[in-house]
C-alpha cells in the first residue's frame, strides 16, 4: 500500500549543504527532519572510540543495533531540540569532528551496518511529512519520495563553505587538506558497492554552485508545491 506520508529526499555529497537546506525546508513546511549522515556519524564515533574495526560489519552492525535498541539506557540515542545524545551525554558537537565524517564515510560501505540503519531512518517517517538528507534517501531508503533532490556543488566551493564554518568553530585545518579530505570522501562514497551516492531515477538535479541557500530552499519548496 502505499505510504501516504510526503517525504521529500535530498541526496548529496558532503558539504553540499544539503543539511541546512533539508531543515531550513522542513521548518518552512512544518515537517520533522532526519539527517541520516549523523546515524553514521554517531557509529563513526563509537566505533573510534571502542576500537571497532572500521571494516568489521557485523561489530558496527552491533553497535548500531545496541544505539537503537537501547536496553543500555547509556547508549541511548535521541534527537532533542537540535542536540544529539547518547544516554545523557551530548555529541553534537563530538560528530562534526572531520575524523569522525571521515570515520563515517569508512564504515558507511558496510552492507550490514547498513541494513541495520535502515529501519531506524524509515521509522522517522511520520505525519505531517519528513525531509530526509544524506546519500541514498531518494535511492533506498525513501525511493517512494514525492520529491527528489540531488544537490550538488563544485568541490572547490564546498571546501570553502566547510572550511569557513570549522574556523568559525575554532577547529584548526587547512583549505588544502579539507579539499584532498573532501575529494577522498566523494569518491568512497559514489563508488562503493552499497547504496552509493548516485542521483535517484526522477531526481531534480540542483547545482548550488552559485547560489544562496535562500535560493536554494525556495527552488526546493518550488518543486515541493508544484508536485
Ligand atoms: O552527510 P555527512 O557528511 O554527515 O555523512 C557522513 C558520512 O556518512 C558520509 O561520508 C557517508 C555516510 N552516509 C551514508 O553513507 N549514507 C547516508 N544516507 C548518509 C551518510
Amino acid at each position: 500500500m502505499m505510504n501516504p506520508i510526503p517525504v521529500i529526499a535530498i541526496d548529496g555529497p558532503t558539504a553540499s549543504g544539503k543539511g541546512t537546506v533539508a531543515q531550513r525546508v522542513a521548518q518552512e513546511l512544518g515537517f520533522a527532519c532526519l539527517d541520516s549522515g549523523a546515524l553514521y556519524r554517531v557509529v563513526g564515533l563509537l566505533a573510534l572510540e571502542q576500537g571497532v574495526g572500521l571494516d568489521d560489519g557485523p561489530a558496527l552492525a552491533a553497535v548500531a543495533d545496541a544505539i537503537t535498541t537501547a536496553e543500555d539506557p547509556a547508549m541511548r540515542l535521541r534527537f532533542a531540540d537540535g542536540r544529539i545524545l547518547l544516554g545523557t551525554r551530548d555529541i553534537t558537537e563530538a560528530i562534526r569532528r572531520e575524523e569522525v565524517g571521515r570515520a563515517a564515510s569508512r564504515i558507511a560501505t558496510a552492507g550490514e551496518l547498513r541494513a541495520a540503519l535502515l529501519a531506524l531512518q524509515r521509522a522517522q517517517r511520520r505525519p505531517p511529512g519528513l525531509v530526509a538528507d544524506g546519500r541514498d534517501m531518494g535511492t533506498v531508503v525513501f525511493p517512494d519520495a514525492c520529491l527528489k533532490v540531488f544537490l550538488i556543488a563544485d568541490v572547490r566551493v564546498r571546501a570553502e563553505r566547510r572550511y569557513k564554518q570549522l574556523i568559525e568553530k575554532g577547529y584548526p585545518g587547512t583549505l588544502e587538506s579539507l579539499l584532498r579530505d573532501l575529494e577522498e570522501r566523494d569518491a568512497r562514497d559514489r563508488t562503493r558497492d552499497r547504496a552509493p551516492l548516485v542521483a535517484a531515477d526522477g531526481a531534480k538535479i540542483l547545482d548550488s554552485t552559485a547560489m544562496t541557500i535562500d535560493a536554494v530552499v525556495a527552488q526546493v519548496l518550488g518543486w515541493y508545491r508544484a508536485g
